[in-house]
């Protein structure tokens, strides 16, 4: 192996050079380190293949984001938000259907006040008391965040989105502040959420270097769960004509965190499998071990673009059995479990 990927697989910390170095011979690598990846994540979970159910229940969002299609800039886009029985619905789905994670995510909507979140959360509890809530709603202060925590979710998605301050400047404008989201991602871990960081990779203005930094970052802030995809345009916003992000270095990424972070749970992002057709197969082959099928119905879906994606509309029934066919030759295969972080194999749940 590499001596650089050796030196990562076992020290489990690089410096921000070596990073860079790894980084600069992601083509070379490739195949080598996804390989290292899959053998650590089989060794760490099987061929176990979580899977998570994300119901996107509001599109409104205060942010201007400038890669993001829910920005609150884009004028042409519908805002709406599902009801709570439109959202218990969902989880009843996919409850059904296997799922025991509930993603949550929205915009950065203000209508969603802890007054109305909390009875939200403590009724997915009650009503499914074996399953796990995972939100992703944007950053909160920490009295929300506890509040939230008490209702009962116990795990928090929010991408860092880029570990550059001047990158993070340029992408969200003087309305959001890096240090914030910084502050907001260790707040969550204080309270106890199991916590997800994560990036985009080639969103525009990225070089290599800013992936080392993000490398760097997760290497120090240690996330339970983490977020990697490539950046795809959105045709509503300035991004519309830039080309999207490298599928192979998005796996190459993935190959790294996995080395980096044994555990961590790694998902086969959505973005990565609408910009390639084999992305489930090729990213349980770099090291990931979650995928995250939507439960989110129909009109919402339509108007819940990130990036630019197809809007055919499939059950998750449907989704899940396609996900099996795809990964059952592999010897891989989707297990009904919650899925929690643990930092060693004895204590999965
Ligand atoms: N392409 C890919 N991913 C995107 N996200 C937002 N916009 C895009 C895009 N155009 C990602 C961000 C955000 C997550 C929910 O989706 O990283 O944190």
């Amino acid at each position: 192996m590499h001596p650089l990927l050796e030196k990562l697989a076992e020290a489990r910390k690089l410096s921000l050079e070596e990073w860079s170095r790894l980084l600069a011979c992601h083509r070379e690598l490739l195949h080598e380190a996804g390989e290292a990846a899959r053998a650590v994540c089989v060794e760490n979970f099987g061929h176990s293949v979580f899977y998570r159910g994300i119901i996107e229940f509001s599109n409104h969002c205060k942010n201007g984001c400038r890669y993001c299609g829910l920005q609150a800039e884009n004028s042409q886009r519908t805002r709406m938000r599902l009801t709570e029985s439109e959202i218990l619905d969902a989880c009843r789905e996919g409850f059904s259907n296997g799922v025991m994670t509930f993603v949550l995510q929205s915009g950065e909507d203000a209508y969603y006040t802890d007054e109305r979140l909390v009875p939200l959360l403590r009724h997915i509890r009650e009503e499914f008391p074996d399953c796990a809530v995972t939100l992703s709603i944007g950053e909160r202060g920490s009295e929300s965040l506890k509040s939230l925590f008490a209702a009962g979710a116990r795990r928090y998605l929010l991408r860092h989105e880029t570990a550059n301050p001047l990158l993070y400047r340029d992408l969200h404008g003087a309305r959001q502040s890096f240090w914030e989201r910084i502050h907001c991602l260790y707040t969550l871990k204080a309270i106890g959420y199991q916590t997800g960081c994560g990036m985009m990779i080639g969103v525009p203005g990225q070089k290599l270097s800013d992936i080392a930094l993000d490398l760097q970052f997760i290497q120090a802030f240690r996330p339970e769960m983490l977020g990697i995809g490539p950046f795809i345009p959105n045709s509503q916003t300035e991004f519309a004509g830039c080309s999207p992000g490298d599928a192979e270095l998005t796996l190459y990424v993935m190959s790294l965190c996995r080395l980096l972070l044994p555990r961590v749970l790694l998902p086969a992002t959505t973005a990565l499998r609408t910009l390639i057709p084999e992305g489930l197969a090729r990213a349980l082959l770099h090291g990931c071990n979650v995928v995250m099928p939507s439960l989110t119905p129909g009109p919402m879906k339509n108007n819940y673009k990130l990036y630019d994606k197809s809007t055919e509309q499939r059950t998750l029934a449907t989704t899940l059995e396609e996900f099996q066919a795809e990964i059952r030759p592999m010897g891989y295969s989707l297990v009904r479990r919650r899925g929690d972080f643990s930092p060693d194999k004895e204590g999965e749940s």
